[in-house]
C-alpha cells in the first residue's frame, strides 16, 4: 500500500492517504513533546520502536475481541489502519496513582487504586486538553450515551487484557490514554473502533520489581535513558 496525500500531521505521527479511502496510513515519528507541546525534541528511533508495540498490542486486543483500527505494521515506521472519525476525547484509565491524578488531588504517587479509573479529557490542544465528566461528553456531542457506555466497559476489557499482558513481562501498567474512532462497519452502520497509539508514549510503564520508568515519564521528568527505556520494553515483548 503506497502511501499518498498528507492529510494530517500531529505531534508524534503522521496520516497518509491511500488508494483505497476507507484506509490510511499511520506514520510514527521520531518527535516527542510534552506539556502541551511546549518541551520538545526527537528520540532516536521512538518511532520505530513504538510502532512495533503499539503493533503488537491492538494485534493482542483484537485477539480477545477489541474492534481496532488496525490492520498490519507495513515497515519500520507506518502502519495500515482503518480511516476514522475520531471521537474527540482522551480516554485516561488509572490502576495506580501517577501524574495529574496525583498532582490534582494531593495523592501519593504509585498508591493502588482499588479499582480502575476512567477518566475524559476533551481532546483540545488550545485548551489543554481538560478534564470532563461523562455529562459534558454527552452534553455536546463528542459521544452519544451508548457510546460512552460502550467506550467505558470496553476500556475494562481492554483494561483486563493489557494488566494481564504487562504482569507476564515484568511491567505494572500505571496508567495509559485511549482514543476511539467511528467507521461504517460491513451494513453501512456506524461502529466505534479503539483507534490511534497504545506505546510506551501513552502508557505508564513500571518495572515491577524495581519500579524504573519506562515510558515517556523519563522525557517529561528529564530522568534521561528514553531510548533504552522504550527498547526495554520491546525487547521484554520478545520485539527487538
Ligand atoms: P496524566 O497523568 O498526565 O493525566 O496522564 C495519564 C496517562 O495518559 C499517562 O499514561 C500518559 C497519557 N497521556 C497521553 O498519552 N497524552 C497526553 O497528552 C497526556 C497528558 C497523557
Amino acid at each position: 500500500m503506497e502511501k499518498r496525500a498528507k492529510l494530517y500531521e500531529g505531534k508524534a505521527k503522521i496520516l497518509y492517504a491511500t488508494k483505497d479511502p476507507r484506509m490510511v496510513i499511520q506514520h510514527f515519528k521520531d518527535d516527542a513533546t510534552a506539556f502541551n507541546g511546549e518541551k520538545k525534541d526527537t528520540i532516536r528511533d521512538k518511532g520505530v520502536v513504538n510502532n512495533l508495540i503499539s503493533s503488537r498490542l491492538m494485534e493482542i486486543l483484537g485477539v480477545v475481541g477489541i474492534p481496532t483500527h488496525f490492520v498490519e505494521r507495513l515497515n519500520d515506521r507506518d502502519q495500515l489502519v482503518f480511516k476514522v472519525q475520531i471521537v474527540p476525547v482522551e480516554v485516561v484509565i488509572r490502576n495506580r496513582v501517577a501524574g495529574s491524578l496525583a498532582k490534582r488531588l494531593g495523592l501519593k504517587e504509585g498508591d493502588q487504586l482499588h479499582r480502575p479509573l476512567v477518566e475524559f479529557y476533551y481532546k483540545s490542544d488550545a485548551l489543554g486538553d481538560p478534564l470532563v465528566t461523562v455529562d459534558h461528553v454527552e452534553l455536546f456531542g463528542w459521544a452519544e450515551h451508548e457510546e460512552i457506555e460502550w467506550i467505558v466497559e470496553t476500556c475494562h476489557r481492554v483494561n483486563d487484557a493489557l494488566l494481564a499482558y504487562f504482569a507476564g513481562i515484568d511491567i505494572d501498567l500505571i496508567d495509559y490514554k485511549l482514543e476511539f474512532g467511528r467507521i461504517a462497519d460491513d451494513h453501512g452502520e456506524e461502529a466505534l473502533v479503539l483507534a490511534d497509539e497504545i506505546s510506551p508514549d501513552t502508557c505508564r510503564l513500571w518495572d515491577r520489581k524495581t519500579g524504573k520508568k519506562l515510558d515517556k515519564d523519563r522525557f517529561r521528568q528529564d530522568l534521561g535513558g528514553i531510548t533504552e527505556a522504550y527498547h526495554e520494553v520491546a525487547t521484554r515483548m520478545k520485539l527487538m
